[in-house]
């Protein structure tokens, strides 16, 4: 599993943003959804791509479009506050909905919606969560696209810990992490510290 940290100046302003818990809810918002146009671009610079021509007023030039868009796959609540910046950046591409709350006592990722297709063969997936903590729901989430046969697997996330990557890493279900930090630890709560607090609760505001 390869882990890539986007390091740019514009990542970490909006990033610093999200952290900082004055950020009232409609600037994080907006600050994740600039944040998840960087990141999604990152985590797609690998898609393959069809090359065809197009004629400009001058004559033919070479083109090319994407082969076959990935499949968007917002971890609820928090990945929908990527989902936007993903579609602006892919609009071809279908969405499938992953709707997962952690019981905050066990820490298992409680499952409550999935409109995941089941044939994904040949078809690469981004995974959408803000959150990479004890890895347990981006775990339960990538599973269900790995389980459709899913190609290319890249988990998109703001803020992941140690613990997380390692525990997906031991999985061995993800092929790529996209991530604008890896924070220092988890706490006994399994919040990632410093981290910026709860990224659904930030964005909507009720648990
Ligand atoms: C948060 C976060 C991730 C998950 C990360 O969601 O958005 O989905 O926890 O934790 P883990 O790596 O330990 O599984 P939460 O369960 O709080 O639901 P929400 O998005 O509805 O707030």
């Amino acid at each position: 599993m390869d882990v890539f940290i986007v390091d740019h100046p514009v990542a970490a302003a909006r990033l610093a943003q999200l952290r900082d818990e004055a950020t009232p809810p409609p600037l994080f918002r907006q600050a994740l959804h600039e944040l998840s146009r960087l990141l999604v671009y990152e985590a797609t610079g690998d898609l393959e791509t069809n090359e065809y021509e197009v004629q400009t007023p001058l004559g033919p030039a070479p083109a090319e479009r994407l082969a076959v868009p990935p499949l968007l796959a917002p971890v609820l609540r928090a990945g929908l506050g990527m989902l936007g910046a993903a579609q602006e950046l892919l609009p071809e591409s279908e969405v499938g909905f992953i709707g997962l709350r952690r019981d905050e006592e066990t820490l298992e990722p409680d499952s409550y919606l999935t409109t995941v297709p089941d044939d994904l063969a040949g078809r690469s997936v981004l995974v959408l969560d803000p959150m990479l903590a004890t890895g347990g729901s981006a775990e339960h989430a990538c599973r269900i696209v790995r389980d459709a046969k899913a190609d290319l697997v890249s988990l998109v996330c703001v803020l992941a810990a140690p613990e997380g990557i390692e525990a997906l890493e031991a999985t061995g279900l993800v092929d790529q992490v996209y991530t604008a930090s890896v924070d220092s630890h988890l706490n006994q709560a399994a919040f990632i510290v410093p981290g910026l607090g709860d990224a659904g609760d930030r964005q909507f505001g009720i648990q």
